[in-house]
């Protein structure tokens, strides 16, 4: 296996936090180098230190930071909704009624057509530099059609989420529908998924839904996640607090109760202000929960309705410019978070033994994703050691 250097880095984000003392929540080393050895990180430090590799690269006083860890998306899908986007722009509001007009174009799909979709986006999110990132189910909502979207999010991700319930399709009660996610779908799912996750909402499924499909999703070995309090006021942020859930996501409406519950149970507030953005709500209190000592993630959301971006810069610049975090918590939210909210650190950090995943930005300082909105400042990516962009 042969070894790489990556130098003359002018800014490298290691969120080690080993590194606190000199370098801050990042873990911050400036004129840096890092070692690549196959997969993996093999030595991080000030470039004038720096051991000979069989290769170098020079990154010309640039930044390097962290792949960035996309905790939530929904990326098997077909069709488009951006007829109800621009009526939503012209003032109609977001309801999760539009879930079933995209539930009817996947399902009509092949198989080909949905891997080729998500393929697209995939590749869409690896140049914007996200190098690990979850996909859940969620428009399928029939036995078949739940299995074959995992299946096929399963060829891109080991981070698949069985939504079966997303929302209770057409012809069907609510009863019967949650005894069909609990049987027959939950056990042809779960060879294909990590997680199960529930839209905890009015118009979607209830605190006690929610809590009998997070049980017999552990009953069958998938960890548990959570949509809550995304449109409205509700139970699903103390219930996933209660349960100790790794991450609860959205978290747009909390009471003073559920902030006190976030810090109390460590249960990390996966915030997703591109929906937002796209749906003109109000954004979540992202400072209250940082007060509060809550960990926050930040993620894409990335879906056909309430937030069609694959952008995790995107998602840092509205972080930094609309809720109040700085740079560096946003940084941190969209990587080292992100990875712990997928109960992971092998990735999100750049540090001896951890995966080598890498990214140049065309900026001396990851400052600049918050700083120049828009603008693609990924230049390089390394996945797990191999260059993949350019
Ligand atoms: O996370 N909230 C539920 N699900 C998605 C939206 C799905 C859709 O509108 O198609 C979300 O926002
Ligand atoms: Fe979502």
């Amino acid at each position: 296996m042969s070894t790489t250097v990556i130098t003359n880095i002018g800014e490298l984000v290691t969120n080690d936090p080993a590194r606190a003392d000199e370098g801050g929540l990042l873990g911050l080393v400036h004129d840096a180098a890092v070692v690549v050895d196959g997969s993996r990180v093999a030595w991080v430090g000030h470039a004038a230190d720096a051991p000979d590799a069989d290769m170098q690269v020079d990154a010309g006083g640039r930044a390097v930071v962290p792949g960035f860890v996309d905790s939530h998306s929904h990326l098997v899908f077909a069709g488009d909704r951006s007829a109800e986007f621009e009526a939503r722009m012209t003032g109609e509001p977001y309801t999760a009624g539009g879930i079933r007009t995209t539930v009817a174009r996947t399902r009509a799909a092949t198989d080909e057509q949905l891997t080729s979709h998500v393929a697209r986006l995939v590749a869409e999110m690896r140049a914007q530099g996200t190098t690990t990132f979850e996909v859940k189910s969620g428009y399928g909502l029939s036995v078949r059609d739940e299995a074959r979207s995992l299946a096929i999010a399963r060829q891109f991700t080991d981070e698949t989420t069985f939504l079966g319930a997303h929302v209770v399709p057409s012809g069907t009660t609510p009863e019967d529908y949650v005894a069909l996610v609990t049987g027959p779908m939950l056990a042809a799912a779960a060879p294909h998924a990590r997680w199960i996750d529930v839209f905890c909402e009015d118009g979607a499924f209830d605190v006690d839904q929610a809590r009998t499909i997070l049980a017999a999703g552990a009953e069958a070995g998938l960890r548990g996640r959570l949509h809550a309090n995304q449109l409205t006021y509700g139970g699903g942020v103390q219930l996933a607090c209660e349960l100790g859930l790794v991450a609860v996501d959205h978290c747009t409406y909390l009471s003073d109760d559920d902030v006190t519950a976030l810090a109390d149970s460590g249960t990390i507030a996966t915030l997703l202000p591109g929906v937002e953005f796209s749906t003109r709500q109000p954004y979540p209190d992202a400072r209250a929960l940082l007060d509060a000592g809550v960990r926050v993630a930040l993620a894409s959301d990335c879906n056909p309705g309430s937030c069609f971006t694959s952008s995790m810069a995107l998602c840092i610049a509205l972080a930094v410019r609309e809720m109040r975090m700085s740079p560096a918590e946003a940084m941190h939210a969209a990587t080292a978070t992100g990875a712990a909210a997928l109960g992971r650190d092998d990735v999100g950090t750049l540090a001896p033994g951890k995966a080598a995943d890498l990214v140049l930005l065309d900026a001396p300082s990851y400052v600049h994703l918050a700083y120049r909105p828009g603008v693609p400042l990924v230049t390089g990516v390394w996945q797990a050691g191999r260059p993949t962009v350019p």
